[in-house]
C-alpha cells in the first residue's frame, strides 16, 4: 500500500472515533424532532463532515435534499471533497457542492455543500426551500453577513411570523452549527429551541507572548519576519510535532514560505535541532484561492521524522481543522472587510485580531496532545489593541446587497428585521441611499425593475447596474468579460525578487498601452480576450506574468455572467437603447451608470477628492496606468480604494464631467429619512403621490441644476 492511500484508510477509520461518533443516534433523532436545533462542540468534533452522513444514512434525505452552508468557499470544497470520499462517492454525485461560480453538483446530489450566499440565491428563487427538508448553517459562530441573514430569515419563515412551513408538503429542519461561543444567545433567537452539546476533549495549551510586535504596530507593519524566526525557533527547538503559522492572505503567505525554505534549507539536523528524531520540514501554504488539489496535501500526515508546517490563513482556525498540530505561531493579525467611514466604502484591511479570536487560534495545538501557542505580540498589544470579540460582519460592512435582496424576498421593513446583532442604523440607510441612487428601489423604496434584474448578479450592484446598461445598448461583450476580471483576484503577478519584479513591471506597462494607455478597466477587458484568443493562453500568461488560474477562473465567470443575462433577456422586456459614438466612449459612459458614486476630480497637484460628499483626498495608485498622468486628468471613476497613511484608487479610468453631470446630484438629494420611514411604515400612497409631485415640481424648479452647476465650478 502506497504512503499516501494507507493516510487516507487511516482517516477514515478515524471518522468513526471522533466525539461525535458516540451521539450519532441522539443526534439524528434531535434534528426529527425540532424544527431549529443549535449543535455545538470543539472545532474538530466531527460537526461538519459526520452530522450530514449521519442523516443521509438514516434515510432523512429522502424526503428532500440535506444542504449545509459555509461562509467560506474552500471550507465548503474541501469538506464535500472528504465527505464524498468517505462516503465513497464520486463528488458531485449524492454529494456535491456549490460555490459562487462554480457548482458541482447534479441531478443526483443530496447532500450539498455550498457558501452561505448560495442558499440566500436559493431562497430568492424557492423561498420555502422546498428542495430541502433539512439545512445546516454551519459555522455561525462566525458570524458572517449571509449566515447572520439565513438565521433572520429562516426565524421569521419559521417561527410562525409568516408561517412559511404551510405551503412546503414536508417540514423544514434548521441545524445551527456553532463552536462552542454564543450558544445561548442563538437558542433565545430561534424561540428557545433545544441545543445539543458534543462533549469533546481538549488538552491544555500555554500561550506565550512575544516582544515584536507592540501597540506601535497596529498597523500591521512587517510581522512576516518575525513569524518565520518564531517558526523556525520552534522546529530547531521544540519535540517532534506539527506547526500551524497564521498569517493574513496570499502574498504574505508566500513571501513567508519563501523564506522558510531558504532558511530551512541550512539547517544541520545533526546540531541544529534539539528532537533528533525531526529530520526535515514540508512547508505548506494555505489560503482561499489556492487549487483544490494543492489543499488536500494539508490534510495528508507528513512522512515519519519529517515536521509539517502549514502557512495559513484564519481559515484554519475554525473552518478547517488538520490534525496533528502541536504548536500554533501566531501573527495577531487578520485581513478583514470594514467599513470605512473615512471613504465611505468597504476596504479590506489588516486589523488586530480579537482576544477571543486569539484563543481559538491557540486551542488548534491542543486536540490531541498537550500544545504550545507562541504569540509573537507583546502582553501590552493584547491589552491595548485586541477587542474582546470580533465584531459581526453585519456590524462593520456595506449593506446594501443584502438589503437588495430582502426586499426582493418581500422584506419591506429593513429595520424591524430580526436581526441577532442589529447593525447600525447608519449602515442600513447607506444602504437604502446606494439602492435608491442606483434606481434600485424607489422613493418609496420598494424595488425597482432595474433592481430585480439587479438582484439576479452575484456581483457589487454597480457593477451590474454597468453591465446592465451596457446590455441595453447590445454591447454586454464589454462589461461581461471586465465584470468576469473584476470578480477574481490578483491578475497580475507581482515576484517577490527585484529584479523579476522590474521585468514583469515592464510586461504589464506594455500590456496596459497596447490597450491604449489610461484606462485600467480597458486593460482588463483586454487581457481577457488576448489571452482567450491566444493559441496558447497559458503560454501568453506566463510570457506577461498574468495569473493563468485567474484567467481560466475568469473565462468560467464570463460564460455564467452571460448566461444569467440571456436568461433575463429572454424571460422579461428587457430595456433597449441605441448609442451612436465610438466604442471607447461607450465604454466610459457604460461604467459611469454604476460608478458614479466612485468619482473623483483633481483638486490639487496629483491630489484628487471624491464626488460623494465624503470629499476625500485620494491619489492614483502606483499600479495603475494613470499614475504619473496625474496632470492630463480633471475627471474619474475607480473600482476600488486601498488605505494606508494615504488613500489610493485602484483601477482607474478619465471621464468626462457631462457623462457624470446628470448622475452626481443623486449623490446629495437623497433623503434616507425618507425612504427608511417609508421602509418601515406601511405605506400612505396617497401621501407618497402628494410628496412625489411636490419633489418633482422642485427638481424642476432648478435645485438639481443648482448642485449640477455647484459641482461644474468646483
Ligand atoms: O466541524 P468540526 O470542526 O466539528 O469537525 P470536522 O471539520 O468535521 O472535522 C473532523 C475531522 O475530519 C478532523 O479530524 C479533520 O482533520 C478531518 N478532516 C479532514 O481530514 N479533511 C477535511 N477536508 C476536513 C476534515
Ligand atoms: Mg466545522
Amino acid at each position: 500500500m502506497s504512503k499516501s492511500s494507507k493516510c487516507e484508510s487511516q482517516r477514515c477509520d478515524e471518522a468513526k472515533s471522533l466525539p461525535i461518533s458516540r451521539h450519532r443516534d441522539a443526534l439524528v433523532r434531535a434534528v426529527e424532532d425540532h424544527v431549529f436545533l443549535v449543535v455545538t462542540g470543539e472545532t474538530g468534533s466531527g460537526k461538519t463532515t459526520q452530522l450530514p452522513q449521519y442523516l443521509y444514512r438514516a434515510g432523512l434525505w429522502k424526503a428532500g435534499n440535506i444542504g449545509i452552508t459555509q461562509p467560506r468557499r474552500v471550507a465548503a470544497i474541501t469538506v464535500a471533497q472528504r465527505v464524498s470520499h468517505e462516503m465513497r462517492f464520486t463528488l458531485g454525485k449524492e454529494v456535491g457542492y456549490q460555490v459562487r461560480f462554480d457548482d458541482c453538483t447534479s441531478e443526483a446530489t443530496v447532500v450539498k455543500y455550498m457558501t452561505d450566499g448560495c442558499l440566500l440565491r436559493e431562497i430568492l428563487a424557492d423561498p420555502l426551500l422546498s428542495k430541502y427538508s433539512i439545512v445546516i448553517l454551519d459555522e455561525a459562530h462566525e458570524r458572517s453577513l449571509n449566515t447572520d441573514i439565513l438565521l433572520g430569515l429562516l426565524k421569521k419563515t419559521l417561527c410562525g411570523v409568516d408561517k412559511g412551513s404551510e405551503g412546503r408538503s414536508v417540514p423544514l429542519h434548521v441545524v445551527v452549527m456553532s463552536a462552542t461561543l454564543e450558544t445561548d444567545k442563538l437558542s433565545t433567537f430561534l424561540g428557545g429551541c433545544p441545543v445539543f452539546t458534543i462533549p469533546g476533549r481538549t488538552f491544555p495549551v500555554t500561550s506565550s507572548f512575544g516582544s515584536a510586535i507592540g501597540p506601535k504596530d497596529v498597523n500591521g507593519s512587517s510581522y512576516v519576519n518575525e513569524v518565520v524566526r518564531v517558526a523556525l525557533n520552534v522546529h530547531s527547538g521544540e519535540l517532534a510535532g506539527d506547526i500551524l503559522v497564521f498569517l493574513t492572505g496570499q502574498s504574505e503567505i508566500e513571501k513567508a514560505c519563501d523564506l522558510l525554505y531558504e532558511k530551512a534549507e541550512r539547517i544541520d539536523y545533526r546540531y541544529d535541532v534539539q528532537d533528533q528524531t525531526v529530520e526535515g520540514l514540508l512547508i505548506l501554504p494555505l489560503y482561499g484561492s489556492m487549487p483544490t488539489d494543492q489543499q488536500r496535501q494539508i490534510f495528508l500526515a507528513p512522512p515519519t521524522g519529517i515536521r509539517k508546517c502549514v502557512v495559513a490563513t484564519n481559515i484554519a482556525a475554525t473552518s478547517l481543522t488538520i490534525d496533528g498540530i502541536k504548536y500554533i505561531v501566531d501573527s495577531g493579525f487578520v485581513k478583514q472587510l470594514n467599513h470605512n467611514s473615512r471613504v465611505g466604502m468597504d476596504i479590506l484591511e489588516v486589523v488586530p485580531i480579537s482576544k477571543s479570536e486569539a484563543q481559538q487560534r491557540a486551542g488548534r495545538a491542543g486536540r490531541t496532545s498537550a500544545g504550545k501557542c507562541f504569540r509573537i505580540y507583546s502582553n501590552e498589544f493584547w491589552e491595548k489593541c485586541m477587542l474582546e470579540y470580533t465584531v459581526p460582519e453585519i456590524q462593520r460592512t456595506s449593506l446594501t446587497a443584502v438589503v437588495l435582496t430582502l426586499k426582493c424576498l418581500g422584506v419591506h421593513d429593513v429595520i424591524g428585521f430580526p436581526y441577532l446583532d442589529r447593525p447600525e442604523e447608519r449602515l442600513i440607510l447607506e444602504a437604502l441611499k446606494q439602492l435608491y441612487q442606483f434606481d434600485a428601489i424607489d422613493r418609496r423604496g420598494r424595488v425597482t425593475r432595474l433592481g430585480e434584474l439587479m438582484v439576479e448578479f452575484p456581483l457589487h450592484p454597480g457593477l451590474t447596474r454597468a453591465l446592465l446598461k451596457a446590455a441595453s445598448f447590445g454591447c454586454e461583450d464589454l462589461l461581461l468579460p471586465l465584470a468576469a476580471m473584476l470578480s477574481v483576484e490578483n491578475i497580475f503577478i507581482r515576484p517577490g525578487h527585484p529584479e523579476k519584479q522590474k521585468e514583469a513591471d515592464k510586461k504589464h506597462r506594455r500590456l496596459a498601452a497596447k490597450a491604449g494607455g489610461m484606462n485600467d478597466f480597458a486593460t482588463l477587458l483586454s487581457v481577457f480576450q488576448w489571452c482567450k484568443d491566444s493559441d496558447s493562453p497559458s503560454a501568453w500568461c506566463k510570457e506577461n506574468w498574468v495569473h493563468w488560474r485567474a484567467l481560466k477562473s475568469a473565462f468560467s465567470i464570463e460564460t455564467q455572467l452571460c448566461e444569467i443575462l440571456l436568461r433575463l433577456k429572454q424571460k422579461r422586456d428587457f430595456p433597449v437603447e441605441v448609442f451612436t459614438g465610438n466604442k471607447s466612449e461607450l465604454f466610459r459612459r457604460c461604467l459611469c451608470t454604476g460608478y458614479f458614486t466612485n468619482v473623483a476630480r483633481r483638486s490639487v497637484g496629483k491630489t484628487f477628492s471624491t464626488m460623494d460628499g465624503h470629499g476625500t483626498a485620494v491619489h492614483v495608485h502606483p499600479s495603475s496606468s494613470l499614475f504619473e498622468h496625474e496632470a492630463e486628468l480633471d475627471w474619474l471613476i475607480f473600482h476600488d480604494m486601498m488605505v494606508t497613511s494615504r488613500v489610493y484608487l485602484r483601477t482607474v479610468c478619465p471621464i468626462r464631467y457631462e457623462w457624470v453631470k446628470e448622475l452626481l446630484p443623486k449623490l446629495h438629494q437623497v433623503d434616507v429619512y425618507e425612504l427608511s420611514n417609508i421602509a418601515r411604515e406601511e405605506v400612505d400612497e396617497e401621501e407618497v403621490a402628494k410628496s412625489e409631485s411636490k419633489e418633482a415640481k422642485r427638481l424642476t424648479e432648478g435645485s438639481d441644476k443648482d448642485v449640477a452647476s455647484k459641482l461644474e465650478k468646483r
